[in-house]
């Protein structure tokens, strides 16, 4: 390739190497220039002597602006010092452009104006440890259901009925006709756990409710199994084992971006099955045990959440919620009508509900009640309908939010910065 990257540099101790990158930051003392320079896998602390380059060179690296981009040639030492561990002595540098006067400086910004450049702001540090992890875990979710016989089925962004309530869709204009962003692809991967037996999708998924929780964005990606023959039990087996999986290797890939975010991962290590299982009934009186006023048929909100998980040193899962708080789709309990056979799981240390799903109406004349008494649009359910009149089998599911499991494991208050370009309720830009 010519040049190598910041991350490999360990391997060319000794060696003469080309980097090509960004200026992240500048010191200079007379004989001297220390250029932190980044190429998106790391920082490396490059130094210029005076007398190892042509005076021209001297004086250029002098008005070298942040964030200029540039190629640097030179050896690499090892040096116990640098953050890295190795430093690179310069004998070459190429400005390829000098930057105009960088918006977004060492000093502290307030959150909307990074949020405008957010852009740029992506490559500032933290931003970048916190996008790392993430990409990490998307490919975790991947890796865990790829090699489990899970098949990637994609469910249609556009759709014509809700799936999650009716109050937070958006609608959109298709052809004369109304259609709206997908709020899940559930109903489209039961399509295929019928054809396939295990599958998943992973996309976006759109939510209109007009909340401004540290919780919610307009737009989030969510990744759903969806298995036949699996009952509320296997459901819960799934959730906790996919967790774990993804979390631990999460930790043990990403520890230096972890590291950078002063994220105290001891916690995460504890995130081991067995998983506490409570259901509804219980969370209420262990809330009720905290002085809240909940009544039964309530769903739980932020304030509540947290609570709850407080009480458990991992995630916890609750499950048969009252089936008048939930989705349409839920199957009752045969033991107990009032409540579903489903399970939300709650994040430790407060980060509130990262999965929620169970098993599925699989009876096609409670289901078509369910559709009349949610006031749904019969027509447009009708070839969900026939996954009930062709084959029905008991079968069951979940969805991850990714971005609230980037901020429980980064640690991060908002969910705002766990996406590269949020959708917020006040944000549609940039
Ligand atoms: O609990 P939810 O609404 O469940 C469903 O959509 C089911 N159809 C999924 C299924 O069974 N296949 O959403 C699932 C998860 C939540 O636990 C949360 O992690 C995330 O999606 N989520 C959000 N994340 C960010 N912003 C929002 N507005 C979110 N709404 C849900
Ligand atoms: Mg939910």
């Amino acid at each position: 390739m010519g040049w190598v990257y910041i991350e490999d540099i360990a391997e060319h101790e000794g060696e003469q190497v080309t980097l090509k990158g960004w200026l992240y930051n500048r010191r200079s003392s007379g004989k001297l220039h220390f250029l932190q320079v980044r190429d998106g896998t790391g920082v490396l602390q490059c130094v210029m002597f005076k007398n190892d380059v042509s005076p021209d060179q001297f004086a250029l690296a002098d008005h070298l602006t942040q964030e200029s981009s540039l190629t640097v040639t030179g050896t690499v030492r090892a040096d116990k010092r640098a953050p890295l561990g190795y430093e690179l002595s310069i004998k070459d540098l190429q400005v390829v452009q000098m930057a105009d006067a960088y918006p977004i400086t060492p000093k502290e910004h307030g959150v909307a104006f990074l949020h405008d450049l957010r852009h740029l702001w992506l490559r500032s540090t933290r931003q970048h440890a916190i996008l790392r992890v993430r990409s990490t875990i998307i490919r975790a979710c991947r890796d865990y259901l790829d090699s489990r016989g899970f098949t990637l089925i994609d469910a249609p962004i556009f759709t014509p009925a809700a799936c999650e309530g009716t109050t937070t869709l958006f609608a959109t204009d298709y052809f004369g006709e109304q259609a709206y962003l997908t709020q899940s692809g559930q109903l489209y991967v039961e399509a295929g756990a019928m054809a396939f037996g295990k599958v998943y999708c992973f996309g976006p998924t759109f939510r209109a409710e007009k909340s401004k929780t540290r919780r919610h964005l307009t737009e989030f990606w969510m990744v759903e199994p969806e298995v036949a023959y699996l009952d509320l039990a296997g459901d819960m087996d799934l959730a906790e084992d996919f967790i774990e999986t993804v979390v631990q290797r999460t930790v043990r890939e990403r520890r230096a971006e972890l590291e950078t975010l002063e994220r105290d991962y001891t916690a995460l290590e504890r995130v081991r099955k067995p998983f506490p299982r409570i259901a509804y009934a219980e969370a209420l009186e262990l809330l009720r045990g905290k002085g809240f006023a909940v009544e039964w048929g309530a769903d739980f909100g932020g304030d509540e959440e947290t609570a709850i998980s407080q009480a458990f040193d991992r995630p916890v899962m609750i499950h048969r919620y009252p089936v008048t708080s939930k989705a349409f789709y839920m199957k009752a309990d045969p033991l107990d009508a009032r409540v579903a056979l489903c399970v939300d799981v709650l994040a430790s240390e407060g980060y509130g509900e990262i999965v929620g799903g169970g098993q599925r109406e699989d009876d096609l004349s409670t289901l078509e009640r369910k559709i009349e008494e949610h006031h749904l649009p019969k027509e447009v359910f009708n070839w969900y309908l026939d996954l009930r009149r062709y084959g029905s089998v008991p079968h069951a599911g979940f969805g991850m939010g990714i971005e609230r499991l980037v901020a429980w494991i980064c640690g991060l208050h908002h969910v705002r910065e766990t996406i590269p370009f949020p959708r917020m309720l006040e944000r549609l830009r940039p």
